[in-house]
């Protein structure tokens, strides 16, 4: 029996506008509203219920559980902050797997870990909470994915690849086999990774070298 609860989803963007279609497809909770520092208007139907000042109401109105609609690009640390204070008031946040995902066997997934639309996660591998396996994205067999940590959109992990907490890896990019990827680094859209990273900062191309102001 499919059981019905109350679900809220925190922000209202591009990611979040994604998270509420992956709940309504689930259908094993029904979305109450979203907050956001903006109001976006309806989403798919979906009502904007304020600002995050209110959650600790809404937690006593019954809505215990919530989702991350927040993507890593966001003002750093934010999103994190936010799921901690969000779990100190009680909140719930569930592991959300499309059914148009694969997990397969012997896989560990942590709480507010989302799961999108054609993600492939491979026999073996762990993902830690509230990270973000997005559309398409592939994670082979035993990897090591920490918290907070966003595989974007196509992005390819090969097998026995870490990847440490608060990291994105883009659109698109490739980290090749057993390779390690310090934590809070931001790995380009497009890029090949073929060589450890122990230093947080940003690396993009083919292969991935550090770039910007914030290269390490
Ligand atoms: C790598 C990235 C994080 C860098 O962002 P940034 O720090 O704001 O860097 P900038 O845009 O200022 O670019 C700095 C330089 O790197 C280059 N660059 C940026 N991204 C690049 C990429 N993916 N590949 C190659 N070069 C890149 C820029 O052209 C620029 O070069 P220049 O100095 O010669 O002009 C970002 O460009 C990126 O690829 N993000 C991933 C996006 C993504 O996949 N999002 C998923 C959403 S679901």
């Amino acid at each position: 029996m499919i059981d019905m609860h109350k679900i809220i989803v925190v922000g209202g963007g591009g990611h979040g506008k994604v998270v509420i279609s992956l709940l309504k497809k689930l259908a094993h909770f029904t979305v109450s509203g979203y907050v956001d520092l903006v109001d976006h208007g309806d989403l798919l139907g979906i009502p904007y219920l304020g600002d995050d000042s209110a959650l600790g109401d809404f937690f006593k109105l019954g809505m215990v559980h919530a989702a991350l609609g927040l993507g890593q690009l966001q003002e750093a640390g934010h999103r994190e902050k936010l799921a901690a204070k969000m779990v100190e008031i009680g909140y719930k946040f569930p592991l959300l797997v499309s059914p148009h995902a694969i997990v397969n066997e012997a896989c560990r997934l942590g709480d507010g870990t989302v799961v999108m639309d054609g993600a492939v996660v491979q026999t073996g591998t762990m993902v830690g909470n509230f990270s973000i396996i997005n559309t398409c994205a592939t994670v082979d067999h035993d990897c090591r994915i920490g918290d907070n940590v966003h595989i974007a959109p196509g992005a390819t992990l090969c097998g026995c690849v870490q990847i440490d907490s608060c990291c994105l890896v883009g659109s698109g990019a490739t980290i090749v086999q057993g390779i390690h990827v310090a934590a809070q680094c931001h790995i380009g859209a497009g890029a090949v990774v073929t060589k450890n990273i122990y230093k947080q900062g940003t690396y993009a191309g083919v292969p991935a070298r550090p770039i910007g102001d914030k290269a390490p």
